[in-house]
């Protein structure tokens, strides 16, 4: 379909972007990736276990042909991500007798030397080819009473491999702006406990420019109320905040499954991206980029997640097609 709008030329308040696979910035993909969009995140192939897979020994050959991609077709690149607990290889986590780490001062000092040599390659082979970096993902969990997750990278440093990441992250890529990612962060307990991390570590001087919101949600959940306050609750701490993963599942909860997406639910999702985009846009004094978890229903991490069954939480069909949601976004009347 190339008589239709370009989500880019419709949506001017802020890049908008997509999740991608280097085989997305392939033929009619790469097509309909560059006709309508303005950024990329790459989805896995920045990842810890994709840069680093053994230690020291570094490879950026899933991640090279998408950043030349990026740059070849004028679209501006999310890096995706620094630190995470998820899809970091076990032996960043292993003491120097081979053992999981337990937290001693050995450790801390071995875990936070890892994490300064891959901060320090990482970002320095790309430079400023990425203008933003998911510094660290996910290290909030609410239900802690300090409201942080209980990883690895905490057991053993505590706040320290936060403070680290952002630290280092600003030494080697003094350009690029330094983003600390989550998501459920319309939730108030864990909003207000990434509020409070982010606050506590900007009064301490931590280079941290701004907090993603990744925006998993479904057509029933949350409101734009709810999504309205998560964004007024940073602009005291007047950090720039980013939508970086956002998808709207067509489930309600983990029991329901479609063969294919009921119209009616093609519908409501058409009006959740129309009224979040509007949002969006409301507040582009303080969003500076939006961006999608994958470009087409073909390929979505929620096929697999939370429960295996075939979800369409994007914006073009299986065939590549915009559906009712693509309207919602380029045509909100
Ligand atoms: C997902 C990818 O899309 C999948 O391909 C992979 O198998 C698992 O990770 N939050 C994040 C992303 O920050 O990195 C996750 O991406 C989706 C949830």
């Amino acid at each position: 379909q190339t008589d239709i709008p370009r989500i880019r030329d419709v949506v001017t308040e802020f890049p908008v972007g997509a999740a991608i696979t280097a085989a997305e910035t392939l033929g009619v993909h790469g097509e309909l990736l560059a006709r309508h969009f303005t950024s990329v995140t790459p989805g896995n192939a920045l990842k810890w276990d994709a840069t680093e897979p053994a230690e020291n020994s570094f490879s950026y050959a899933q991640a090279d042909p998408l950043i030349a991609y990026a740059k070849a077709n004028d679209l501006a690149v999310r890096g995706h991500t620094l630190v995470w607990h998820n899809q970091t290889p076990a032996w960043v986590f292993t003491d120097a007798a081979g053992a999981p780490m337990t937290a001693t001062a050995e450790n801390r000092a071995l875990l936070l030397a890892r994490l300064e040599n891959h901060i320090r390659n990482v970002a320095a082979h790309y430079g400023d080819d990425i203008a933003t970096w998911d510094v660290v993902n996910e290290v909030i969990d609410e239900s802690q009473p300090d409201g942080m997750r209980r990883s690895t990278w905490y057991a053993v440093t505590r706040l320290d491999y936060i403070r680290t990441a952002f630290t280092v992250a600003r030494e080697v890529a003094p350009h690029a702006k330094l983003i600390i990612n989550d998501y459920n962060t319309n939730v108030p307990a864990k909003r207000d406990a990434l509020f409070n991390l982010v606050a506590k570590l900007r009064a301490e001087g931590i280079p941290i420019d701004g907090v993603g919101h990744q925006v998993h949600i479904n057509i029933g959940w949350p409101t734009v109320a709810e999504t309205e306050a998560m964004l007024q609750k940073f602009v005291p701490l007047g950090v720039t905040q980013q939508i970086t993963e956002m998808d709207v599942s067509i489930y309600r909860d983990n029991s329901e499954s479609f063969p294919a997406p009921p119209a009616d639910r093609l519908l409501a999702q058409a009006y959740v991206y129309r009224d979040m985009l509007a949002l969006f846009r409301r507040h582009a004094g303080e969003i500076t980029s939006v961006t999608l978890w994958g470009l087409a229903d073909d390929n979505t991490w929620l096929d697999t997640f939370p429960v295996t069954r075939k979800d369409a939480p994007l914006l073009f069909d299986t065939m590549l097609q915009a559906k009712p949601a693509y309207w919602g976004v380029v045509d909100p009347s």
